[in-house]
């Protein structure tokens, strides 16, 4: 026999075993497109698919605070030893205050640091899990598409609740408030905490005050996500919906991701914050998520949660960052208005204020999965098959080709 035939009887005998047992994963759409979008020569080509920020010039760029703490971290930095399981306590602190702000009840709220937002999401996952094991969680429809997997991979239950109404491209309150008066008590709702992706449609105040009191009175707990904070309203107002909860409800997770704030993606940076009854039960949650922490990817990796660590705790790097935050913020919204303005030009018709009310990078501009096709093949335009549009990814000249495109199809 061969040594090449050999080894092939190997190969089948070890697929047995367990190799051939996995199934092919469905694709990740968005990621897809993104490839498909770099594979494709066409000029003038329009990616509104995958959530990142991007300025006028079509870029996604390293802000210059971030630049500058990098040259301090370089400067500064003695070590490459271990961090701990929950990370950096320096990050930890500043970012749990800018979170939740100087009115907190910093005494039953801990932090730990994650590798991104997604990182945080499934270690609170778990730790619902381990808590009480395959518990309900009520997501809205639509969701960011990884909330469903994150809490079906943790094995915990999943109920929907209305939330956007299509025909207004707001929340659905009424909905909302209808199904989440049944769910049980104990159960989990997530929520988004601003710039609601896929839709960008947010929640006001007195809404969220409505939905603490549902919370209390139900005996619901809050899994927040907080991703896009600085999009929204500004970086205070967008932290609004997680004080307004820690200041009302005995106990509530939280989510959080730099990625987009800081403009640091691929630095993974992220913290799980958990809101206890008492000190002491916070200090066990907080102990749990680290044992979490150490069973998944054991610590957090270093870098980006240094340059937030520096940034947040240097006044004048802090101010950078926040100018350059919300300069990004003001030309999202600048963009949603012309947006709005181009489909008002192009159909002479009103309703498209909807745009403009919403907050954040995404919307969803109702069509169809063939429609999205037909942009991408006929015009180039890459968008999400449940219609999310990244308004950042438009650059100012392509707003009404894009505009165009959307009432050809
Ligand atoms: C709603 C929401 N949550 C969490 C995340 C995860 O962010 P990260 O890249 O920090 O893991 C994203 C990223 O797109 C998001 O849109």
């Amino acid at each position: 026999m061969s040594g090449r035939r050999r080894t092939h009887e190997r190969e089948q005998e070890f697929a047995v075993a367990m190799m051939d047992r996995l199934e092919m994963p469905a694709d990740d759409k968005i990621l897809k497109l993104s490839i498909m979008f770099n594979g494709d020569d066409r000029p003038g080509k329009i990616d509104l698919g995958i959530g990142v920020y991007r300025n006028a010039r079509g870029e996604t760029p390293i802000f210059a605070a971030v630049r500058q703490a990098e040259e301090k971290l370089f400067a500064q930095e003695t070590t490459k030893t271990y961090v701990t399981p929950a990370g950096d306590p320096g990050f930890c602190a500043a970012i749990q205050s800018l979170v939740f702000g100087d009115d907190a009840p910093d005494e039953r709220i801990r932090t730990v640091q994650t590798p991104g937002g997604a990182g945080a999401l499934n270690i609170l996952a778990e730790l619902a899990n381990l808590a009480s094991p395959g518990v309900t969680v009520h997501v809205p429809i639509p969701t960011w598409i990884n909330h469903h997997a994150v809490i079906t991979e943790a094995r915990l239950g999943l109920r929907e609740y209305r939330y956007l109404d299509p025909r207004t491209g707001q929340v659905d309150f009424d909905g909302m408030m209808d199904q989440l008066g049944n769910a049980e008590p104990g159960d989990i709702v997530l929520l988004q905490g601003c710039c609601h992706n896929p839709t960008g449609a947010d929640l006001g105040l007195e809404q969220w005050q409505a939905v603490a009191a549902l919370l209390e009175a139900r005996g619901l707990l809050p899994f927040v996500d907080l991703a896009y904070q600085g999009f929204g309203d500004g970086l205070e107002e967008d932290a609004a919906s997680v004080r307004l909860l820690a200041g009302r409800l005995p106990e509530m997770i939280v989510a959080y991701s730099c990625s987009k704030n800081f403009g640091i993606y691929r630095e993974r940076t992220g913290a799980a914050f958990v809101l206890a009854p008492t000190p002491a039960l916070a200090d066990r949650a907080a102990a749990q998520l680290a044992r979490l922490a150490r069973i998944t990817y054991s610590m957090p990796p270093d870098h980006g949660a240094s340059l937030v660590r520096i940034i947040l705790n240097d006044p004048a790097l802090r101010q950078i960052w926040k100018d350059e935050l919300e300069a990004m913020r003001t030309g999202v919204t600048a963009l949603r208005r012309e947006l709005a303005s181009a489909f008002h030009q192009i159909t002479n018709r009103s309703g498209h204020e909807f745009l403009t009310d919403q907050k954040g990078m995404f919307s969803l501009i109702g069509i169809s999965a063939d429609q999205a096709v037909r942009l991408r093949e006929e015009f180039a335009i890459y968008i999400v098959e449940d219609g999310r549009i990244n308004i950042a990814g438009l650059r100012g000249d392509q707003v009404m080709p894009f505009a165009k495109a959307i009432c050809a199809v």
